[in-house]
C-alpha cells in the first residue's frame, strides 16, 4: 500500500467540532469549543511493508532514542520530532504463567508488563512524548493532576528536560511509592484537599491562566506515545493481532490510546484485523462501564472509592475519545469488585510476576469475559498490567501483615529469636 496526500505532516484536531489548530498549538483543549484535541499525521510515506521493516530493525538496537519502545515507532508517534526527552522506556516483557490461566480460565493468557518502565507505569510512554513536546513549543514549566504514577513520571522526564514542574495529587490517597517518586525526583507537590477529578479540574484552570503547559492525559501527544504499548505488543506477536486486549481504565487516556494505535495500525495496512478492547473499572469508580451498559446514552460523574487507588477516578477526561475506541473496536467495558482486584493480584503477585492493585482489575477482568462467555477459553488474549509491584507497598503490607482474618495468600512473616531452633521449627513446619 502506497501513501499521498497534500496534508502537513502533523496537526491537531478537535474531536467535538472539527477545528484544526498547528503540530506545535500548546492548547491543551481546543480553544473553539473546549472539546479534546486528537494529533493526526500524514499516513507514512512507504509501504506498510517497509514501515514493518523499519521497526524490526531498530529493534534491540543500542543505545540511542530509537531503542526506545516508542521512539522505535516514530513515523507513526511524532515524526518530526527531533532531540526526544527518552529514558528510554517502553521495550517490556510479553509474559505467561500457567497459575493466571488457571485462576482467570484462559488457556493461555499473555500479560504486557508495563511495570517494567523507567518509573514502574505505562506512564512513562505518554510521558516521553509529552515532555519532548513541552520542549519543543518552549513551556516554560510543565504541570498535572494525578493519582501518583503520572506524577512520579512527570517528575523524573521534566528533571532529565530541565523544566519546572507542579503537581496536585489527592491528600491521603496516593500510593506511598508513587508520592516518594515524584517528591524524589524534583516536581513542586501540592497535596490537595480533595479527590481525583478536584485536582484535574484545579489544574485545568491553573494551566489555562497562568500559562503552564498541562501533561496530564487530555494532553493529545501523550495519547501518541501511549499507543506504543499496543504497536510494541503487536510486534512482540509478529503483527498477528490477539482476539482481545484488556486494560485497567479510569481517566480513559490509555483505552482512548489503544483504540487510536488499533484502527491506525488498522488502516495503514500493519494488522490484519482488529482485536476487541475490553476496558476494566473498578466497580466503585465505574462511570464508564455504567454508560456501556447504556449504550452510551449519558455520560456519569460519580464518587470514587476503590482499593485501586490509581483508578479511583469518578469523571474520565477522556469519555469521548474512549467511547470511540469501544465502540470502533467491537469492545466491552466491564467492572470488577475491589474483593476481585485484589484476589486477581494476589494471584500475579504469588506467581512471581507482581504488579500494582489497579494492574490486577484487568486480569480480574479476563476472569469475569471467560465466565460471562464473552471470551472463549481459546481466544487469544493480552491482558495490560500497567504499574510495578513496588508502587503500593503501603497495600502489600496491610494484606499480608495486618488484615484480619488474613485474606486468602496472606503470607504473615515470623519474628524469632536469632537461633537456628528457631528457624529449624518454621523450616519443618513448610515442609
Ligand atoms: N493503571 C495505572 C497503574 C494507572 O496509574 C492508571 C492511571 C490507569 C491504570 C488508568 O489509566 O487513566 O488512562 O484510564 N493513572 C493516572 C495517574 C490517572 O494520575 O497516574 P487511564
Amino acid at each position: 500500500m502506497k501513501f499521498a496526500t497534500d496534508r502537513p505532516g502533523t496537526w491537531q484536531v478537535c474531536i467535538a467540532c472539527g477545528h484544526e489548530l498547528t503540530e506545535l498549538d500548546p492548547h491543551p483543549r481546543c480553544p473553539a469549543c473546549g472539546g479534546l484535541l486528537e494529533v493526526q499525521h500524514r499516513p507514512p510515506e512507504m509501504t506498510s511493508a517497509e514501515l514493518l521493516q523499519r521497526f524490526t530493525e531498530r529493534r534491540g538496537q543500542r543505545p540511542g532514542a530509537l531503542s526506545s519502545g516508542v521512539w522505535r515507532f516514530q513515523e507513526v508517534v511524532l515524526p518530526s520530532a527531533r532531540d526526544v526527552i527518552s529514558h528510554p522506556e517502553g521495550n517490556t516483557p510479553l509474559l505467561h504463567r500457567e497459575v493466571i490461566d488457571r485462576w482467570t480460565g484462559a488457556d493461555h493468557l499473555l500479560l504486557k508488563h508495563e511495570g517494567h518502565n523507567p518509573t514502574g507505569s505505562f506512564k512513562d510512554r505518554g510521558m516521553t512524548v509529552g515532555v519532548t513536546q513541552a520542549r519543543r513549543i518552549g513551556a516554560r514549566a510543565v504541570a498535572c493532576a494525578s493519582t501518583g504514577n503520572t506524577s512520579a513520571s512527570l517528575a523524573a522526564y521534566a528533571a532529565q528536560a530541565g523544566l519546572p514542574t507542579l503537581v496536585l495529587v489527592p491528600a491521603e490517597q496516593v500510593a506511598i511509592g508513587k508520592l516518594a517518586q515524584t517528591l524524589a525526583y524534583g516536581a513542586r507537590t501540592l497535596l490537595v484537599r480533595g479527590d481525583f477529578d478536584d485536582c484535574l479540574r484545579l489544574v485545568e484552570d491553573a494551566s489555562r491562566s497562568l500559562g503552564v503547559y498541562l501533561l496530564n492525559s487530555i494532553n493529545p501527544f501523550r495519547i501518541e506515545g501511549q499507543k506504543t504499548i499496543v504497536l510494541e505488543l503487536l510486534q512482540q506477536l509478529a503483527w498477528e493481532p490477539p482476539d482481545w486486549i484488556v486494560l485497567p481504565a479510569g481517566n480513559l487516556g490509555n483505552t482512548a490510546a489503544f483504540g487510536k494505535a488499533l484502527l491506525e495500525a488498522y488502516r495503514w495496512g500493519l494488522i490484519p484485523r482488529l482485536p476487541r478492547l475490553a476496558a476494566v473499572q473498578a466497580a466503585g469508580a465505574a462511570p464508564f462501564a455504567r454508560s456501556f451498559a447504556e449504550d452510551f446514552e449519558n455520560r456519569y460523574a460519580v464518587r470514587a472509592e476503590t482499593v485501586a487507588t490509581a483508578i479511583r477516578i469518578g469523571d474520565p477526561a477522556s469519555f469521548e475519545r474512549a467511547v470511540h475506541a469501544i465502540r470502533e473496536t467491537n469492545g466491552v467495558v466491564l467492572a470488577v469488585t475491589d474483593e476481585e482486584i485484589l484476589e486477581a493480584k494476589a494471584v500475579v503477585d504469588g506467581s512471581g510476576v507482581g504488579c500494582e492493585p489497579a494492574s490486577a482489575a484487568s486480569v480480574a477482568g479476563v476472569r469475569d469475559l471467560v465466565r460471562r462467555g464473552l471470551m472463549a477459553p481459546d481466544q487469544h488474549a493480552v491482558a495490560v498490567l500497567t504499574g510495578h509491584i513496588l508502587k503500593d507497598p503501603g497495600l502489600l503490607l496491610r494484606y499480608h501483615r495486618e488484615m484480619e482474618p488474613p485474606p486468602a495468600g496472606a503470607n504473615r512473616p515470623i519474628e524469632i529469636a536469632p537461633e537456628l531452633g528457631a528457624v529449624e521449627a518454621v523450616l519443618a513446619e513448610m515442609r
